[in-house]
């Protein structure tokens, strides 16, 4: 899976065994209460899990390939229902559209593993990923009340959405560019 523009090209592969480092790092960088490496391996190893890491390349030097990992998706499928557990892209690449490469890619694999509907908790303060989640079809369907603790102690609520895979790809034109090769119209 990749989509490229201007020499940039970027990929996103699922998450090998070799990537637990990396991810646990791209967490670290979007989250301030980051998983660690076993919470990580022990998410991935849950029945119906699965991560997607979205690298990117940014050319060779002296024969040295250049693959930057920017972002991430964790997800996981139980019968026809998924859930996205994490979803992160580094701060430096953020609005270049890559969140929507992820979370598209996580989306489509639970859709192809039979999943009809995808859940997320984000929390009520963060505006820009419930806009990225509304423009992928997410609609909010519940409240949980202190449902996250922050690095100071304090509580935030959370709301849940929910997205009809069905609906959602039924909706969207492949031609239109939506999916993995949307994104790389704002890679520079
Ligand atoms: C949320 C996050 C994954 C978005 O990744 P991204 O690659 O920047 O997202 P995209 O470029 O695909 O943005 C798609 C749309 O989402 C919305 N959006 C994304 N970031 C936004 C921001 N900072 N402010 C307002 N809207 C935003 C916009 O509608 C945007 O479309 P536009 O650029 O055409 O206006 C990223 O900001 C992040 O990692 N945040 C920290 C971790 C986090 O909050 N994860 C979600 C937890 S539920």
């Amino acid at each position: 899976m990749f989509g490229r523009l201007r020499g940039n090209a970027l990929f996103i592969r699922p998450v090998g065994p070799f990537d637990l480092g990396r991810l646990a790092r791209l967490h670290r960088r979007c989250f301030s209460e980051p998983w660690s490496r076993a919470d990580l391996a022990h998410l991935l190893a849950m029945p119906g899990a699965f991560g997607l890491i979205a690298r990117l390349f940014e050319g060779g030097l002296a024969g040295l390939d250049a693959m930057r990992g920017v972002g991430f998706a964790i997800a996981r499928v139980v019968r026809d229902e998924s859930e996205l557990l994490s979803l992160g892209v580094a701060p430096p690449w953020r609005r270049r559209r890559i969140g929507s490469a992820l979370l598209r890619a996580a989306m489509e694999r639970a859709h192809a593993a039979g999943a009809r509907v995808m859940y997320l908790e984000v929390a009520v303060d963060n505006l820009s990923a419930q806009e990225l989640y509304r423009a992928h079809g997410f609609e909010r369907v519940g409240l949980r009340p202190d449902y996250y603790e922050r690095a100071d102690g304090s509580r935030v609520s959370a709301h849940t959405m929910r997205c009809d895979l069905d609906h959602a790809f039924a909706c969207f034109e492949p031609s239109r560019g939506d999916g993995l090769n949307a994104p790389t119209d704002r890679l520079s």
